[in-house]
């Protein structure tokens, strides 16, 4: 981040961070009193409520682990967090679309070359999709390299009148209904850390090596408009082809143009164990200010979003771009308090709000969170996460989605954006690039009695490949009706 004319940045005392700005044009306490009150450290969030964390009982063996993951190179450079932050910054302004997605948890056991893979292909189908729905780039971020965390909504689960501590991500103790498997385990970070690596190795060489060529993805994106149920998504994926025909006679092709070769892929998760993301915290050699080293993008989850609480208190002081999960409690005062802390220079691309309400419930929540947007006068990215509000018990038993409630929440988030002026910026979906069977419906019909065949999730329900390439297409219509509009108002002006 280069400093720009509203931001000064100094050392404070114990190792600090001071951050100022002036030009704020919002309301009530300004960031600059509040950013100015204390400098920040990495480890300031200790002294703060935590919730949805473990405690480890071997707290030796914690000291342990958080020093050798200290010593360990970062995963992401503060370059590349800042790259993001540029694109976002982008996205604010409308001129490019967030698409975010990946696991709900990450698990060692589903840890493999073919799953990255898997989810990279679809995700990057999805992008394609999007772009020419959107006809402005797409910003591509992964739940991947790092999402093993995981917020519960009570501490302990009952299983045939056995009572143990919940599940909360295989970075803190195991999935199996075990006590023992479910005491947490501080030598799991270091577990999570190699896969993220691996992880991040993989991406990386997929981004860049050859795979993830244009013409390739859309040769992927018809074989799936060339399957009977897809039939009505062919016109679009007809349309893509007939573009990339056009530049290819225009002399565009990949070896002519680079970026039809390659992505910039980024990953993030949610920055839920405050232990791993200190130990991964580093210093930027170019900057100088802190950036957290455990993936490009980091998020604060709907439950530990407390604007006192340990998590706000961590994420703020990092430059990494931040996201927030917005519920149906967040309140418009709080949001307010959470956009001064999280972002007092008030930087396009740093906040992203992420509106996870549910179908049906979104024209009750986001015309009042946009209006605290506004009266902020704010820069935020408006994203929908159209999945953790819509998550229910099907009539088999399993924690399921509809599809059609996924697609309900993200026309409901289109269309206040639509009627408030604003921008609808982004989609955040949990999803996989493996033919599971954990949410219901789409054009394969996937039906409650088929949720037991693959239901492999270690978590929520994630779309399975076809059901997110096929939302990417209905996603691609609400864009292009956007852009018709936006045509017509111009227009008329
Ligand atoms: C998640 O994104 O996996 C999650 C737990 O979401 P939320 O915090 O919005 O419930
Ligand atoms: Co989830």
């Amino acid at each position: 981040m280069s400093l720009n004319d509203n931001e000064r940045f100094a050392w404070g005392g114990a190792g600090g961070y001071i951050v100022a700005r002036s030009g704020w044009r919002g309301h009530g306490r300004k960031p600059t009193e509040i950013a100015m009150t204390k400098a920040w450290t990495k480890s300031d969030w200790r002294r703060k409520p935590r919730i949805q964390m473990p405690d480890y009982p071997d707290q030796a063996a914690l000291r342990a682990v958080e020093a050798q993951l200290a010593k360990f190179p970062p995963l992401v450079f503060a370059g590349e967090a800042r790259k993001l932050r540029r694109a976002l910054g982008e996205v604010a302004a409308g001129r490019a679309f967030l698409l975010q997605g990946g696991d709900c948890a990450e698990s060692f056991a589903e840890f493999s070359a073919d799953n990255i893979r898997d989810t990279f292909k679809v995700m990057l189908q999805m992008a394609i999709v999007l772009t020419w729905g959107a006809k402005v780039p797409v910003v591509k971020v992964g739940r991947m390299a790092g999402q093993f965390a995981k917020p519960r909504s009570a501490p302990t689960e009952v299983v045939n009148g056995v009572e143990l501590p919940s599940y909360r991500g295989d970075i803190i103790n195991g999935f199996d209904f075990t006590a023992e498997a479910r005491v947490p385990d501080p030598a799991r970070m270091l577990q999570a850390y190699t896969q993220a690596a691996a992880s991040l190795n993989l991406l990386r060489a997929f981004s860049t090596g050859g795979y993830a060529d244009i013409h390739r993805v859309q040769s992927w994106i018809s074989s799936f408009t060339e399957e009977e149920e897809a039939r009505r998504y062919r016109e679009i994926a007809l349309r893509i082809q007939d573009a990339m025909d056009f530049m290819a006679a225009a002399g565009i092709n990949s070896d002519t143009a680079v970026s039809l070769a390659t992505v910039d892929f980024y990953t993030s998760h949610e920055a839920l164990l405050l232990e791993y993301e200190e130990a991964l915290c580093r210093v930027d050699s170019t900057t100088g200010l802190p950036v957290a080293g455990s993936g490009h993008m980091i998020w604060i989850g709907d439950r530990t979003r407390q604007p006192d609480g340990a998590h706000v208190e961590f994420c703020r002081g990092v430059q990494n771009p931040i996201g927030l999960k917005c519920g149906p409690t967040t309140t418009a005062e709080d949001l307010k308090v959470l956009m001064a802390r999280l972002n007092p220079a008030n930087e396009p691309g740093r906040l992203t709000l992420i509106a996870r309400f549910g179908a049906g419930k979104v024209g009750d929540h986001l015309p009042r969170l946009i209006r605290a947007v506004r009266e902020e006068g704010a820069e935020v990215v408006w994203s929908c996460d159209p999945m953790h509000g819509n998550t229910i018990k099907s009539s088999t038993g399993y924690k399921t989605r509809p599809f059609d409630s996924v697609l309900r929440e993200v026309r409901e988030f289109f269309a206040i954006h639509k009627a408030e002026g604003t921008i609808p910026g982004g989609v955040h979906f949990e999803m996989t690039g493996k033919d599971v069977t954990e949410c219901t419906g789409g054009v394969r019909a996937v039906t409650d009695e088929d949720l037991s065949d693959r239901y492999h999730t270690a978590c929520d329900p994630r779309l399975n490949a076809s059901q997110a390439l096929e939302l990417a297409f209905l996603v691609a219509e609400e864009l292009q009706d956007r852009r018709a509009n936006g045509r017509a108002r111009e227009a008329r002006a």
